[in-house]
């Protein structure tokens, strides 16, 4: 089991939006969670990418741990182990979340090399295979604002694949885009599964879940 979530609890104050909700995503799984506006899928995602804060339950990947449950709600690992769990995932957000005043290969450089994870070098070498897979690799000098919705998505899921994250997780992918770019996305997406990444898609795009996904969970079940 690659990322165990269990019984995540979250209430902002006005109710339950989680509560008691588990789940699990395994090797090259494509987990899709549908279901509608406001039921908690965004805040689950977020949780789980240790952007928000659960109430209570127990949260790890590959046996690394960002919070465990316990009777005085949930307890988190120190900053410098909830660093390590956040270099095992990585989420691409719905609006791309690229830096404006960086060209594309300096948003993908960006991360790594402020966490000196290697040198300017091997990292460039890196994000410019990640682009060429893409197909994006031409536009590697161009700035975040001249590219297309479907082009953006391209260098954010590259960013995020720069720190080899175990699980990468989708907030609606395809919201932007036309079924032909949803389509190309799709196939992007089952390529890096079948390298063994755990996925989590959040979609209200039911076609492209039932296409791509490898499991449908319902925002239903969380409450
Ligand atoms: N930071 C926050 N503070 C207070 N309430 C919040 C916050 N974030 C989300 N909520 C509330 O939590 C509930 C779930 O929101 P969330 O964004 O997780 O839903 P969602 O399933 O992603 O919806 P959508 O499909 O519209 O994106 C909503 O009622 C929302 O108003
Ligand atoms: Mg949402």
């Amino acid at each position: 089991m690659l990322l165990e979530a269990t019984n995540l609890t979250k209430d902002y104050g006005e109710g339950a939006v989680l509560k008691n909700f588990s789940f699990t995503i395994d090797q090259g799984e494509i987990v899709v969670l549908a279901g509608k506006s406001g039921t908690g899928k965004t805040t689950l995602m977020r949780i789980i990418n240790n952007l928000e804060r659960a109430d209570q339950g127990t949260v790890a990947i590959a046996g690394i741990y960002l919070c465990q449950e316990s009777p005085n709600g949930a307890e988190y690992v120190s900053r410098k182990e909830r660093r390590l769990y956040q270099n095992q995932i990585g989420m691409v957000f719905q609006d791309y979340s690229l830096f404006p005043n960086l060209t594309v290969l300096e948003n993908l450089l960006e991360a790594p090399l402020a966490q000196k994870l290697s040198s300017r070098q091997d990292l460039t070498k890196k994000a410019e295979e990640l682009l060429n897979e893409m197909d994006i690799l031409e536009q590697k000098d161009r700035m975040p604002s001249t590219l297309s919705g479907g082009q953006k998505q391209r260098v954010a899921i590259a960013r995020s694949m720069m720190l080899n994250p175990k699980v990468l997780c989708f907030d609606e992918p395809t919201s932007a885009l036309d079924r032909e770019s949803s389509d190309s996305i799709g196939r992007l997406i089952q390529g890096i599964a079948e390298r063994g990444t755990g996925i989590l898609i959040v979609t209200h795009d039911l076609e492209f879940g039932e296409k791509y996904g490898t499991r449908i969970l319902s925002s239903t079940t969380f409450i």
